[in-house]
């Protein structure tokens, strides 16, 4: 396995270019089961979890080419095959967006149950209950949801819970079924948006994406389309704290600003000098930080994938801050490796109360999750001395080539293979 050897201490500067969004690309490529038509998105990150998307799809009938320019090609002329195996889900809980186009396309869908997750049980119930709404029969066996419908009937479907792979499916599942579907308490992150414009694109019928109100109209067939996926304001928002937390002075291009409202708010609050650009954002620290509170919420609120990097922003600002992590029951795995690395935390179920500034050193320390694993990454650029970051698997799922982004903005990073 991969590891991570960074030593810290450098002070980013320079341009850092933002991917394409990992949580955009992967129901976008879900939906090209959706119609015989070739799908073709550009401006898509060559991370992990969208090659296991391919694999997935391939399994599934789907023709999918990768193009040197960060770009695929999805062909899913015929289906060969309704089933989502558990090999593949349990790599990947996303591969259940598998679920409801399949449904939609073929009447009939078998996915693996993904199970739960460092971060959380994760349950897929509010799907599962929005796809019966629309006149699916739906049981689970052996680990596998099991879900038919002749045909999907438009149908009011209010989520008990904002849910964004939730709302990603039954859109997906609503467009080509008979009648309208009104879609209540949705997610509204920019990738439902992003999902929104593509199936649009395809021939769907879709109105209010980016609201909590969502109305589609079935239509009989989509048809194939060309797409940009837009950039992943995770990955920026990583970059702007790395920026932050090193005294840096970085310029973020291919971002957009306006995904990363309240991220920037909380910065500038922070004491981050901050300016947002057209497509890009300036990040300029004079390595004063001042403890400020946080509350993980959905869209348009501070995101909960950015929780682990913020707290790692956190031991090297002065005061106490409580973070609140309201939407995952499980999302602070990375503060016991942070307290191995001198940080000065303390968790009380959903909040972590941290103390700063610490003085960081550099140790061997394990990623557990995603977003973790950059928490560990940010942290060890302004450590002293060399960290070790195992298990980076997790990174590569959703980052693309951190290590040589960071290195050429002066950090002290390299791959250990
Ligand atoms: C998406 O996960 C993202 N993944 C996650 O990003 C992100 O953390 C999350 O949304 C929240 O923003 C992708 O888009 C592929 P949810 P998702 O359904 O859709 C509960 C990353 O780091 N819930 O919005 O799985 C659930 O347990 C990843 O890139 C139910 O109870 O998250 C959670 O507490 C990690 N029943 C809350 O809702 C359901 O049926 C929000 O989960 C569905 C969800």
């Amino acid at each position: 396995m991969d590891k991570l050897r960074i030593t810290g201490g450098n002070r980013l500067e320079g341009t850092v270019r933002v991917s394409g969004a990992k949580n955009s690309t992967l129901p976008a490529m879900a939906a090209s089961l959706l119609t015989a038509e070739e799908v073709l998105l550009t401006n898509i990150p060559l991370v992990a979890d969208i090659r296991t998307t391919r694999r997935l799809l391939g399994e599934l009938g789907v023709r999918v080419e990768f193009e040197g320019n960060h770009s695929v090609r999805a062909c899913a002329e015929t289906i060969v095959s309704n089933e989502a195996p558990y090999d593949l889900v349990k790599t990947m809980r996303a591969s259940v967006l598998a679920l409801g186009p399949l449904l939609a396309r073929t009447g009939k869908a078998r996915v693996s149950l993904p199970g739960g997750c460092a971060i959380g049980a994760r349950p897929i119930n509010l799907h599962l209950k929005g796809l019966e709404k629309l006149g699916a029969h739906v049981k689970t066996e052996h680990g596998y949801v099991e879900a038919e419908a002749a045909t999907l009937t438009g149908a009011r479907i209010v989520f008990d819970k904002i849910t964004v792979t939730g709302t990603e499916n039954l859109m997906m599942a609503a467009v080509l079924a008979n009648g309208t579907t009104v879609l209540e308490n949705s997610a509204s992150e920019p990738e439902i948006t992003d999902l929104a414009a593509l199936l649009t694109k395809m021939g769907a019928k879709i109105s209010g994406a980016g609201t909590p109100t969502i109305t589609i109209e079935g239509v009989r067939e989509l048809h194939g389309a060309t797409h940009e996926i837009i950039p992943d304001r995770i990955e920026a928002g990583t970059f702007l704290i790395a920026g932050a937390m090193t005294g840096g002075d970085l310029e973020i291009t291919a971002c957009e600003p306006a995904h990363l409202a309240s991220v920037i708010e909380k910065l500038r609050e922070v004491g981050v000098a901050i300016e947002a650009g057209r497509n890009s954002i300036h990040v300029k620290a004079n390595g004063k930080l001042h403890a400020a509170d946080v509350t993980t919420q959905e869209y348009p609120g501070f995101a909960t994938d950015m929780q682990a990097q913020y707290m790692a922003l956190m031991t090297q600002a002065d005061g106490i801050c409580v973070i609140h992590e309201n939407i995952f029951e499980n999302r602070y795995m990375h503060a016991s490796e942070l307290l191995r690395m001198g940080a000065h935390i303390r968790i009380d179920g959903s909040r972590a109360i941290v103390a700063g500034k610490t003085r960081l050193t550099g140790a061997r320390v394990i990623a557990s999750d995603l977003r973790a694993s950059a928490s560990l990454v940010l942290a060890a650029l302004v450590a002293e001395g060399e960290t070790v970051v195992d298990r980076i698997y997790h990174l590569d799922r959703g980052y693309e080539k951190i290590e040589e982004k960071l290195q050429s903005v002066g950090a002290r990073i390299e791959r250990v293979k």
